[in-house]
């Protein structure tokens, strides 16, 4: 598939959209419906303008109080890349290894499925220094939540704030072609690999890293519980089928 080109549209803050224009209905929903985890890459290179533009979505993501907490953090340089990867392929294969294989699957077809999650993982994690471009999404250390005269107020996580990002991230990813992966284990070693990549360890965490590539294979539609077992409608436990 040849690269998208770079929408050529400028946005500006404020601008207003026709409401009776649908026409987006159809591919923004084909979009969402079809972006999963994508773990092989070819080696073409990818554009830093497609990647900016897809951190433009990014960036319009929302967040509590709009804070917009996260700083992003493009990996290109090979030997960047091999660090990051070193330390990605070390925190994933200790993690795999601390799991408990299935111990048995409802179906034959639900073992393939999670054989073929395994290896595309593995083969990530063995290949994580190859892929064109990472980006880390980092979050900061800060306090969050608030308080009054009755106690601690919860309002939610400081992530919450950040992982709509990512996903708008990898939506746009998507629409220009390009695969990508949520991948969070790299922080088994965030000390290590924040301080490879000189961000300060005392002020950012990472909430995410995303490999971003154009795919080896094709989107699809992925396995999900069926949406009617999960939504409860005026009362936990109604369930319309
Ligand atoms: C919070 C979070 C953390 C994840 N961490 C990893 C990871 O470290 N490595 C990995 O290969 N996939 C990771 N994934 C991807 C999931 O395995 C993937 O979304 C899930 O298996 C569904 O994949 P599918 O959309 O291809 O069906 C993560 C996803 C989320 C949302």
């Amino acid at each position: 598939m040849a690269p998208v080109a770079v929408v050529d549209r400028r946005w500006s803050v404020g601008q207003n959209v026709d409401m009776t224009d649908d026409r987006g209905a159809e591919v923004v929903l084909e979009h969402i419906m079809t972006t999963r985890a994508m773990r092989r890459f070819t080696d073409a290179p990818v554009d830093d303008a497609v990647i900016l533009e897809c951190l433009r979505a990014a960036q319009q993501a929302p967040s509590g109080g709009n804070v917009q907490p996260q700083q992003y953090l493009v990996v290109t340089a090979p030997e960047a890349r091999a660090r990051v990867g070193h330390w990605y392929g070390r925190a994933y294969h200790r993690y795999e290894a601390s799991l408990a294989d299935p111990a048995e699957f409802r179906s034959d077809d639900d073992r393939r499925s999670w054989e073929r999650t395994r290896d595309a993982s593995r083969h990530l994690a063995d290949n994580m220094a190859d892929v064109p471009v990472l980006v880390l999404f980092l979050q900061p250390k800060i306090a969050w939540g608030s308080e009054d005269a009755e106690g601690p107020l919860d309002i939610g996580r400081l992530d919450a704030s950040v992982y709509p990002a990512v996903q708008n991230f990898c939506l746009a990813a998507r629409a220009y072609g390009l695969g990508t992966a949520l991948t969070t284990v790299i922080r088994v070693y965030t000390a290590e690999v924040l301080d490879e990549l000189g961000v300060p360890a005392d002020r950012y965490e990472i909430a995410a890293l995303v490999p971003v590539g154009y795919p080896i294979g094709r989107f699809g539609v992925a396995r999900r519980k069926p949406v009617e077992a999960v939504t409860h409608w005026n009362r936990f436990g109604d369930r319309r089928r």
